[in-house]
């Protein structure tokens, strides 16, 4: 038998047998490698006398062929094997039961700062964010907040370094002076967000919820800060009238300064928003004080308005009849299953804030 013959009956029958992958390729170098078997015979070629020399080359040619098509086949076939097995073993049983698994719920003071951002964008508002790390410039000097202003006291102030440079804010109205600082006028936005005070009760916590509002125009006063807060009152506990009063106050940074407080009344043991001859205090406001803004390069010969902070954290109690602050903080799942809202049912003005 020729070395040809040798070679193709040897490996055909080779190829004939389980094989995986690198066996294959190793059958394909030890045939068609540089040293291989085949290759070698074409190295002969040369060497071999005219008269042979045609017939030699097309049977090494046609075994070649045949051998390089088994071994593609071999290649597919192997291929197409761990296809069929990786699908077996990844097969997904659709008939199988769907586990039970528990559904999220928005947390109350998250569906709160939805539905007072949907309130205010409504009228035009804009939503602001700042860092919850402040510089004392931001938090309080460019506030007109002088040096023996009692929230800047360490019994109010988390400093974050000996200096006194850095500090957790202690309410939202820094995000005025960077959005100020970053724009020109005229200025319409809201600014929800975290705030820390060295405070911690049943009704204060270390970290709660504020929300800025800040609009500054060339014709804005004093009436359209009442027409304003009292639409977003009214809207944000759903009611058609609502009692409200404002109250002469002192801010730094505004004046003059009011705090607002709305009308309730105790039935069965549960408040009832908007009537009554009880008073509750839910803001701080006020017309923004001449200092800020020559602090923030805005004339105030030009341009005036009005800005006001309220708690998010107290607004969502009073709206939803939760009586502990420090529950809003402790992750309970059961607390938060039975106050939380569907995260599917985003709020809107149209569609309902809380329905
Ligand atoms: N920053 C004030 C506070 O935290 C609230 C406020 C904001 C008052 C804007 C007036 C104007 O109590």
């Amino acid at each position: 038998m020729s070395d040809l013959k040798k070679i193709k009956d040897e490996f055909i029958s080779k190829l004939k047998s389980k094989l995986n992958l690198s066996e294959v390729n190793q059958i394909k170098s030890d045939l068609f490698g540089k040293n291989g078997l085949v290759s070698s015979e074409f190295k002969k070629i040369g060497t071999i006398a005219d008269t042979e020399r045609k017939k030699f080359a097309s049977e090494l040619n046609v075994i070649k062929d045949e051998l390089q098509g088994l071994i593609n086949l071999k290649i597919n076939e192997i291929e197409n094997e761990e296809i069929k097995e990786k699908l077996q073993k990844e097969k997904i049983d659709i008939t199988l039961p769907e586990r039970p698994f528990v559904r999220g719920k928005i947390h109350p003071v998250s569906q709160t700062i939805d539905e007072i951002s949907s309130i205010f964008s409504e009228i035009g508002f804009s939503v602001e964010e700042g860092p919850d790390v402040e510089s004392e410039y931001n938090n309080f000097t460019a506030l007109n907040t002088p040096d023996n202003h009692p929230a800047r006291d360490m019994h109010d102030t988390f400093y974050l370094d000996d200096k006194k440079e850095k500090l957790l804010r202690t309410h939202t109205s820094p995000v005025q002076i960077r959005t100020m600082l970053k724009d020109k006028p005229p200025f319409k936005i809201i600014a929800p967000g975290r705030t820390y005070r060295s405070d911690s009760d049943q009704t204060h916590a270390p970290m709660f919820h504020q929300v800025e509002g800040l609009h500054i125009d060339k014709e804005i006063n004093m009436g359209h800060l009442k027409g304003c807060l009292n639409y977003f009152i009214k809207e944000f506990f759903e009611l058609d009238k609502i009692k409200m009063r404002f109250r002469p106050s002192h801010f730094p940074f505004t004046e003059p300064s009011a705090e607002v407080d709305i009308g309730y009344e105790m039935k069965d043991g549960k408040i009832v928003i908007g009537e009554g001859d009880q008073w509750l205090e839910i803001l701080g406001c006020g017309m923004v004080h001449p200092n800020v803004l020559r602090n923030v390069k805005v004339d105030p010969t030009k341009f005036q308005g009005y800005a006001f902070g309220m708690g998010i954290d107290r607004l969502a109690m009073l709206k939803y009849g939760i009586n502990d602050l420090r529950a809003f903080f402790d992750c309970d799942y059961r607390w938060l299953n039975h106050f939380g809202f569907d995260p599917l049912d985003v709020p809107t003005n149209y569609r309902g804030l809380s329905r």
